[in-house]
């Protein structure tokens, strides 16, 4: 069965980075493994081949092992679910073109999160690797990702849907007030401009797709808590890192999603002893020894005074997690990480921080 491992965490804290880099590694230790990535940094989309078809699976060269990576488009994975499972031609078209059916697929909120769970779903029922590694997005809540599935069932329900084509009723406006600030933006004046019939059109057509999309959200709502999937919370070693990360864990807890570990990222390392001075470091003129030497000193006690505020966030981050909560230190790599030895790189920081231990055991 495949294994799921979902990254998440708060915005530019290194989901992409660290989804790659696990993915790499995986795959060069004799998997078979697909990277779901979003929006990755040019450079890195390059390294993994995505700089083209980002929503199509590329192969990324590997030493061993198999390593598939893909960039997520929501857009057209809806597309493909719609060509793939409308009932003919007629029902494709109809809905494809759309008025409504655009706005859902492009701007809907959540419709991202939904379209990465289908994926996901797909690449599982597939059963053709043995790991994926899912990237996610920087949502402001951390709910909006873990939810989808369940909202989107909720959309595709049946009371939803003549809410939405019998708007003439008073419960019909309901859902414009319940949804989020954009959607109802959005519906008020796509009613405004009389598109009414668009919206009433686009459920008409999709009506014989109901059951598949509600049968695989149910699916993938279960696949989150599967007993092969795990979640790891990337953070920063830093104070103010604690309370997103926190909040994040509490939403993992209630809706009991296996919590793998917190990925601290981007860590500084306690510098090594200081080696022997070569004798010819300060030169011959001692003034000149004494500021060099002096200059070391402080940046050496600048740098453990970081290490140690760091390690005081983390202990402080643990003390608030449950008892026994993984913390995997990942350090600063020098330089940007935009190539596949940067990721190996890295892969050896989750391999030496205890990570892949824990990931690769039973659940
Ligand atoms: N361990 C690391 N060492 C050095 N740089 C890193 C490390 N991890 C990530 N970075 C850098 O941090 C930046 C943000 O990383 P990344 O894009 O992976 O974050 P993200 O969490 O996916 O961001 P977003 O929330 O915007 O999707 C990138 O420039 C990346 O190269
Ligand atoms: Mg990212």
């Amino acid at each position: 069965m495949t294994q799921v491992v979902i990254m998440c965490g708060s915005g530019g804290v290194g989901k992409t980075t660290m989804s790659a880099a696990l993915a790499l590694r995986f795959a060069e230790e004799g998997r078979r493994v697909m990277v779901i990535t979003i929006d990755p940094a040019r450079r890195l989309a390059d390294a993994l081949g995505l700089a083209e078809l980002g929503n199509t699976p590329q192969r990324v060269p590997t030493s061993r092992g198999e390593l598939q990576a893909m960039m997520l488009d929501a857009k057209r994975t809806f597309d493909e679910l719609i060509t793939r499972h409308a009932p003919n031609g007629d029902v494709r078209d109809r809905i494809l073109a759309n008025h409504y059916y655009r706005f859902v697929s492009e701007r809907l909120p959540g419709v991202h999160e939904y379209m990465a769970m289908e994926r996901l779903l797909a690449i599982v029922r597939a059963d053709d690797v043995d790991v994926v590694v899912l990237d996610t997005p920087p949502t402001r809540h951390a709910l909006d990702f873990l939810t989808a599935p369940d909202r989107m069932a909720g959309l595709m329900d049946e009371g939803v849907m003549r809410w939405l084509v019998l708007p003439a009723s008073a419960s019909g406006w309901r859902m414009i007030e319940m949804g989020s600030d954009v959607l109802a933006g959005v519906l008020k004046r796509l009613l405004g401009q009389n598109t009414i019939e668009d919206i009433a059109d686009f459920f008409a057509g999709f009506q014989s797709l109901w059951g598949g999309f509600r049968e695989r959200s149910v699916a993938a709502r279960a696949l989150l808590r599967a007993a092969n999937t795990r979640f790891i919370l990337v953070t920063a070693p830093a104070p103010g890192a604690r309370a997103e990360a926190l909040a994040f864990l509490e939403v993992l807890r209630r809706d009991a999603m296996p919590f793998a570990g917190f990925l601290v990222n981007r860590c500084a390392w306690p510098p090594a002893p200081a080696p022997a001075w070569p004798a010819a470091a300060g030169g011959d003129d001692p003034a000149s020894w004494e500021a060099t030497t002096r200059a070391i000193e402080a940046t050496l006690t600048r740098h453990r005074a970081l290490v140690a505020t760091q390690e005081a966030a983390i202990a402080d981050l643990l003390a608030h997690a449950p008892r026994g909560a993984n913390a995997w230190r990942i350090p600063e790599a020098t330089g940007e990480v935009h190539d596949l030895s940067g990721l190996r790189g890295l892969g050896m920081a989750l391999a030496d921080s205890g990570a892949l231990d824990v990931l690769r055991g039973p659940a």
